[in-house]
């Protein structure tokens, strides 16, 4: 059995983690590939909800083995602290949740680090999470990183966590005048990591790719969305990591071979937390309502999130670096009420109009988005669970969504929980 990619096709906060729960009822392994806690994906199921940020959404399917790959960069407070919280739902987590031996740490110095840059920068700010992921991926490029495998030894901790701290704090005092950080007191606390992780700790990849020659099916959880992604996203307002496809293989070690199903999880209109350019970003009533309506505040910050109409230019533009095979059309139900859905089709640059998604910001932010006009439709489907029982122009929305990608849609979610969701891989939206 083969791999199946779960990927944001925006900026984030699609719903990846309400659909890779639903689809870990069907498969082996679910295993994180890139990013690191400053993704929170949302779970809800009967009257409980849970924000995950490290340990891969399937972790409550009891059949169901968790990865975190070396791709992600890990916070031991965090991934232990996950851990500890989902045990006290009941959840057995020893044996079900394998870490990366290869993964690389975050530090609270990264977390400095990030802070005072994105003081420094002023009105330029990213408007990161604050979770350390850009440095923990600087210090892996270049060579400096730790490792988990490092965590388990702890002389080698010392020696390495000692070089790397009194280097920040050179560039922390010299460059930017901040605080230093304390040596000892780090060390001390993370010497103590040892053998809380070491019952998690293995070699994930030797792990994954014998399950998958034993015909086990995988479901990679991508994080954070297409649009962040550090090449093909809207550079320099990204993250570090590549959420797109290529990422599940560098980041678990699978070959891209084995990769079958490509799944494109795409909200019915857009959000952005955080800075850059966002085109079709609506600063009106129409903005507001999706906020209030989708309850648009970050999983992890609690920021509000940007909200605004669907912008196929990007949309297409992400179908076609990650070759979605189908599509997972989120928060639909988010779109009831509104008298008139628009859609933005292409971008109108210096009085021409063009398909392209642009790749630098400044070109970005001055296109003017076309839009094509749809009607609304006002009955609630959150109850809905076929899709020919959706009302008619709720259907015309969707077709037209996969006409413009190309790509067929496979699922419709019409409400946070596993069992509001329209399953379909027959629905073939995008032959019609
Ligand atoms: P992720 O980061 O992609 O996993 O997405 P988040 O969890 O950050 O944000 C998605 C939010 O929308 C969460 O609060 C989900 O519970 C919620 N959600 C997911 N799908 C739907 C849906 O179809 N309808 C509604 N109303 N909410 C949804
Ligand atoms: P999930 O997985 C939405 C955004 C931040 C910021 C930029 C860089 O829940 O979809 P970082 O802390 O990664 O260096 O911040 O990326 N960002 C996200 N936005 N959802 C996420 O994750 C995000 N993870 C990072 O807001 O703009
Ligand atoms: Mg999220």
């Amino acid at each position: 059995m083969p791999v199946s990619v779960v990927i944001g096709s925006q900026w984030g906060d699609e719903g990846k983690g309400k659909i890779v729960d639903l689809l870990s009822q069907e498969v082996d392994i679910v295993a994180r590939y890139q990013g690191g806690a400053n993704a929170g994906h949302t779970i809800c199921w009967g009257d409980q909800t849970f924000v995950l940020h490290l340990v891969p959404s399937g972790i409550f399917h009891e059949g169901v083995t968790c990865v975190i790959g070396n791709g992600v960069v890990i916070d031991p407070v965090a991934v232990m602290e996950e851990i500890r919280m989902i045990r006290e739902l009941g959840y057995e987590v020893e044996g079900r949740l394998f870490i990366s031996h290869n993964a690389h740490l975050i530090m609270p110095y990264h977390k400095r680090i990030e802070q005072v840059r994105e003081q420094a920068r002023d009105g330029g700010a990213i408007g990161t999470t604050g979770r350390g992921i850009g440095p923990a991926y600087v210090d892996k490029f270049a060579r400096t990183g730790i490792r988990v495998v490092d965590l388990l030894d702890r002389d080698v901790l010392r020696t390495k966590l000692t070089r790397a701290i009194e280097e920040k704090n050179t560039l922390l005092r010299g460059v930017y005048g901040a605080e230093e950080l304390d040596v000892d007191a780090i060390i001390e606390e993370y010497v103590e990591f040892d053998k809380r992780i070491d019952p998690y700790v293995t070699d994930t990849t030797e792990y994954l790719c014998q399950a998958l020659r034993a015909g086990k099916h995988v479901l990679a959880e991508g994080a954070q969305g297409s649009l962040l992604d550090v090449d093909f996203g809207t550079y320099p307002y990204v993250t570090s990591s590549h959420p797109t496809v290529g990422g599940c293989c560098t980041g678990l070690g699978v070959p891209p071979t084995e990769i079958e199903r490509v799944i494109g999880i795409v909200k019915a209109y857009c959000t952005r937390v955080g800075n850059g350019p966002f085109p079709t970003e609506l600063e009106d009533a129409t903005g507001e309502q999706l906020r209030n309506v989708g309850h648009e505040y970050g999983a992890t910050t609690g920021r509000p999130r940007r909200c605004g109409w669907l912008d196929l230019v990007a949309l297409r533009y992400t179908s076609m670096v990650n070759g979605f095979t189908d599509l997972a059309i989120t928060k639909l139900d988010v779109l009831s009420g509104l008298d008139e859905l628009k859609v933005c089709t292409r971008y109108r640059y210096d009085g021409k109009e063009t398909t392209r998604f642009p790749s630098e910001v400044q070109t970005l932010e001055r296109v003017e988005p076309v839009y094509e006009s749809f009607p609304g439709w006002q009955e609630d489907i959150t109850e809905v669970r076929r899709f020919e029982d959706l009302p008619a122009n709720a259907q015309r929305y969707l077709r037209f969504i996969a006409e413009q990608v190309g790509v067929e849609i496979s699922m419709i979610s019409t409400g946070p929980k596993r069992s509001q969701t329209i399953v379909d891989r027959g629905l073939a939206l995008a032959a019609d």
